[in-house]
């Protein structure tokens, strides 16, 4: 390509090492379809002729008809997926394919390339994302009134609804959700034309390119838009939290699926068996799910830390962006794929949910409450439910079957009532605060996320 400056060839291993092909062949049709507008461009604004213009569209179609069909295949001579384009053309059409590259650098070429693979990437975890959120929230609807311990310091702490826990997750993904809607509003302006780094003397008509290419607007500054890549990290970090929320409820996946919790049972499909111990059932999917979002925090830490010391403006380091964010979108994309399968087909045992919500003094809170409604200061109420909580451990028994003349040595206050306000029941439908447990609560909530879904 560029022979003229050069008196020699590249070394072999120095080719291998610069080329680029063998990854961002990838973003073989976006590079097409940005180059078919960029000729179209060319040829409105009497840059081309209608003629050349012609020939390299249609050039440029069949190339993409091709590879499509799997009838081309890419050179991996060629340094990157904008050269062998380029060569492939010129290969087919002559004299007009050289034209193609007039006013255009490939440091504009990869910047449009990315932002285009980026939107349709995302375009895509966008809908397993939202699958995802639609299973976790008929799980929800179906474990509104099943009740469970939730949890402090992993310490049962007050009863909640599984219905309940799981929105949490809803409303986590729905976050995540909009912060990939935000990302790409800022992500979609057209930095083609920017050129190499200055900007271009022929009389070009960026915003058309852009118009044709699906962008919002174009870069308004021609050094910015071929230097920066601050929309793959802001996806990447959008990214990096969407694996983060995974890994939490993986983790309890893994938890809850344990012979201590058997809170739930994963499907046979989405587990695997052990080569030695016969009796294992294994959550696999969900570790690995959580293992994997520290490659997805990796890939996020290798642009931050590829960026931070570039000078203005294209600098070949930026290369280096395309494998971390192509494995990050291919892991978030995995990940999401089979967790909304696995959510779907989990069995909830809320038996053993509920015996585990009996055990654990969680309706301690509800106790205090009640002497606080009957006029003792909380504090003062909190310290004798204390002594209480400590006698029951000591006489291995509950605060639910205390008997009524024990509970009267700590205070008069107590009265038979007491019973039916800490039954685990009461405690969860007593709950109605907005946000909280009960099942008015938790419907509430579901219904605010369907209706998210659906806008
Ligand atoms: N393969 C390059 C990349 O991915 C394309 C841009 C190359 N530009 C240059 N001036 N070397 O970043």
């Amino acid at each position: 390509m560029w022979a003229g400056r050069f008196a020699k060839a590249l070394d072999s291993k120095a080719d291998d090492f610069n080329s680029s092909i063998r990854f961002d062949c990838k973003m073989y049709k976006q590079d097409i379809l940005g180059s078919v507008a960029h000729a179209q461009m060319l040829a409105a604004q009497g840059i081309l002729s209608e003629a050349d213009c012609e020939q390299i569209v249609n050039g440029l179609c069949g190339i993409l008809e091709d590879l499509e069909k799997g009838a081309l295949a890419f050179d991996m001579d060629c340094e990157d997926i904008h050269m062998f384009v380029e060569a492939e053309l010129t290969g087919r059409i002559g004299d007009a394919g050289k034209r193609l590259h007039t006013a255009r650098s490939r440091n504009d070429q990869v910047a449009v390339d990315v932002r285009m693979y980026l939107r349709d990437e995302a375009e895509e975890i966008t809908l397993l994302l939202k699958q995802l959120v639609t299973d976790i929230v008929d799980q929800a609807e179906m474990n509104k009134a099943v009740i469970l311990p939730g949890y402090t310091h992993l310490q049962r702490a007050q009863p909640i609804t599984f219905g309940h826990h799981l929105m949490a997750y809803a409303m986590m993904f729905l976050r995540d959700l909009g912060r990939l809607r935000d990302a790409a509003a800022r992500m979609n302006y057209s930095p083609l034309g920017s050129c190499a780094l200055a900007g271009t003397t022929y009389p070009t008509n960026r915003r058309m390119a852009a118009e044709k290419l699906g962008f919002d607007g174009i870069t308004l500054n021609s050094i910015d838009g071929v230097s920066d890549r601050d929309f793959c990290i802001e996806f990447m970090s959008a990214f990096s939290l969407i694996m983060m929320h995974l890994s939490r409820l993986s983790e309890e996946i893994i938890l809850w699926s344990s012979w201590e919790f058997r809170y739930v049972e994963l499907d046979d499909s989405y587990t695997t068996g052990s080569s030695i111990m016969p009796q294992k059932k294994n959550s696999d999917m969900a570790e690995l799910v959580r293992g994997k979002t520290g490659r997805v925090y990796g890939d996020l830490m290798t642009l931050l830390t590829l960026m931070k010391g570039l000078p203005l403006a294209y600098n070949k380091d930026m290369q280096e962006d395309k494998e971390a964010l192509f494995d990050s979108i291919e892991t978030v994309k995995m990940c999401l794929d089979i967790f909304a399968p696995m959510i779907r087909t989990m069995r909830v045992k809320a038996d053993n949910m509920y015996r585990a919500a009996q055990e654990g003094f969680i309706n301690a809170t509800d106790l205090a409450d009640y002497l606080t409604r009957k006029g003792m200061p909380f504090r003062s109420a909190y310290k004798i439910v204390g002594q209480i909580v400590a006698e029951c451990i000591a006489r291995s028994c509950v605060l639910d079957n205390l008997a009524m003349e024990e509970y009267r040595k700590y205070t008069d206050l107590f009265e038979e009532d007491l019973y039916h306000e800490i039954a685990l029941e009461t405690c969860v439908s007593k709950r109605v605060s907005e946000g909280g447990t009960s099942v008015a609560s938790v419907e509430a909530q579901i219904d605010f996320v369907r209706k998210e879904l659906q806008a």
